[in-house]
């Protein structure tokens, strides 16, 4: 059984060697630009600015309506804005160093304009969380995140039915249905093991789930779970199409 703390480094470092034959798919992106969206909202904490600047700079390519707030303790120790600097001008360097946390809302309320803003987060988990909660509910709005930690504890003992494969299984606290199902042998595509790439992502049938991860709620549908975070929100089994 893994942790969480396990990974792709830990598992190359314990069992591959050289001769080791590997498997290897093309990268997937869970983070990236709306095309239903007319106008974009980026945001970038920190180390956020990674996925957040290929963004800026492909909109910029695109001749497309977007800003991008990025917010840092103070110019030297920000990443990348010698790359920012021919799109300055769609770009607020906020230094919290100098001015303090900022009110996001209130920041980018003037670059939210037209039927449709996609807003993008990503950065410290408490500003990904305070930014969901800022925009929730609001029609014109659509939040897209980016986290780099999973959010949600493995709390609670829950029963999962498995469509395909038939039977049940039972989750027990502290352990996730990815490691519940391995545990029977049954083996699904994972990568992150933290509700962040989407890779195990898997057709939820039925029952309510706390989803957990940063993928639901933002960018897709209610129907699928993720496996690795997800557990039971109340006493349902919840039906897996595996
Ligand atoms: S393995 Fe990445 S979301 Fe589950």
């Amino acid at each position: 059984m893994r942790n969480r703390e396990d990974g792709a480094a830990r598992w190359l470092h314990d069992n591959a060697a050289v001769g080791t034959s590997l498997t290897a798919g093309p990268p997937s992106n869970t983070f990236e630009i709306d095309p239903t969206s007319d106008n974009h909202v980026l945001i970038a904490g920190g180390v956020g600015i990674t996925p957040i600047l290929a963004m800026a700079l492909e909109l910029a390519e695109r001749g497309a309506s977007w800003h991008l707030l990025y917010i840092g303790s103070s110019r030297q120790e920000m990443a990348f804005l010698e790359h920012l600097r021919g799109v300055r001008e769609r770009v607020t360097v906020w230094e919290t160093a100098s001015r303090g946390r900022p009110d996001v809302p209130a920041v980018v309320s003037e670059w939210i304009h037209g039927a449709s803003t996609a807003l993008y987060c990503c950065g410290p988990a408490g500003l990904v969380e305070s930014v969901s909660g800022d925009f929730s509910g609001r029609d014109d709005v659509r939040v897209l995140s980016e986290r780099f930690t999973a959010t949600t504890e493995l709390g609670g003992s829950f029963e999962v039915e498995l469509n395909r494969s038939g039977g049940r299984i039972r989750v027990p606290d502290g352990v996730s249905v990815l490691d519940a199902l391995e545990e029977r042998g049954i083996d699904i595509p994972w990568s992150c093991r933290a509700g962040i790439c989407g890779t195990c992502e898997t057709p939820l049938i039925a029952g309510r789930t706390d989803h957990g991860d940063s993928l639901v709620g933002t960018t897709r549908a209610d129907d699928v779970c993720f496996p690795c975070v997800f557990r039971a929100a109340d006493d349902d089994v919840i039906v897996l199409d595996i």
